[in-house]
């Protein structure tokens, strides 16, 4: 098997989503698939964005992500709201769940750190820990949404990069609720459109009474799929009946979308 996933949600980055992601339309979409399909999973559950308020709201739902340090804020946030999810931590294409589910959802994690045999292997885990009659809700931003990085797609403008950083002090600051400042900058290492992959570093910082005092860089591997391929990869491992919304909204998707969310049934 290859390496681990390489991903950026440790330490300071991890703190950071803990700190500031915590809405989003994404968490009214896929909890109607939930509330339609218990028990459930949430693969990549982060530090409980989407897993938290589904818990409070009474749902039957674990979750698991490849980060031991996005679990361990997830469990600080679910305590906090006076719930115990059962959280594990593992790569989702090692996925090894304590047991099975009607519902499998995936926000924003696939294709995350892994390589594209890995994320392979992830769809025929999630497969095989689907009930039968189960469902998949898998959501993919498509490769093309910004200019930035989808120009580097283009070999002559690939020379431009990594860029320089721009000065940390004129970055903008957000306060946490310990009253640190953090700030996130990101920019892309290479971009391969051979094997639609793309490598990012990251830069967090973070001042304590206007001192910096923490600064921390990670490395992300990201693979970019189109929508035809995801769909083809879905039904190569068992998928059937897959229907697609675009943009977490109940709604096909458009030449305009960013997000394709991909609904996949595992035959019963
Ligand atoms: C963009 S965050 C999304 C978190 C959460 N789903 C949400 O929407 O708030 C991506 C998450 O995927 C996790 N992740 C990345 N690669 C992964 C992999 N190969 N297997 C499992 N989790 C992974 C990261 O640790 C991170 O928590």
């Amino acid at each position: 098997m290859a390496e681990g996933p390489e991903t950026w949600h440790y330490g300071l980055v991890a703190e950071w989503w803990a700190e500031f992601n915590d809405d989003g339309p994404e968490i009214a979409y896929f909890q109607k698939f939930v509330e339609s399909g218990q028990p459930s999973l949430d693969v990549a559950c982060g530090t409980g964005r989407l897993l938290v308020p589904y818990l409070k709201a009474g749902l039957d739902v674990d979750g698991c992500d490849v980060s031991a340090d996005m679990i361990a804020l997830c469990r600080e946030k679910a305590e906090s709201a006076g719930v115990s999810p059962t959280l594990f931590v593992q790569p989702m294409h090692d996925l090894d769940p304590p047991r099975a589910y009607r519902t499998i959802f995936c926000c924003g994690g696939f294709g995350l750190g892994s390589d594209r045999e890995q994320d392979a292997q992830a769809l025929r885990r999630f497969h095989e820990c689907l009930e039968p009659g189960g469902t998949l809700v898998l959501d993919n931003e498509n490769p093309y949404v910004r200019e930035y990085p989808w120009r580097y797609w283009v070999r002559d403008e690939r020379v431009g990069i990594p860029r320089a950083w721009p000065p940390l002090e004129e970055e903008e600051r957000r306060q946490g609720s310990d009253g640190a400042e953090y700030a996130q900058q990101s920019r892309v290492l290479d971009i391969d459109p051979l094997e639609q992959r793309a490598t990012y570093e990251m830069r967090t910082a973070m001042w304590l009474g206007g001192e910096l005092t923490r600064e921390e860089h990670h490395t992300l591997h990201l693979n970019y799929y189109f929508t035809n391929e995801l769909r083809l990869m879905l039904e190569d491992v068992g998928f059937a009946d897959v229907v697609l919304h675009g943009d977490h909204e109940v709604e096909p998707p458009t030449r305009d979308s960013d997000f394709v969310v991909f609904i996949a049934k595992k035959p019963g």
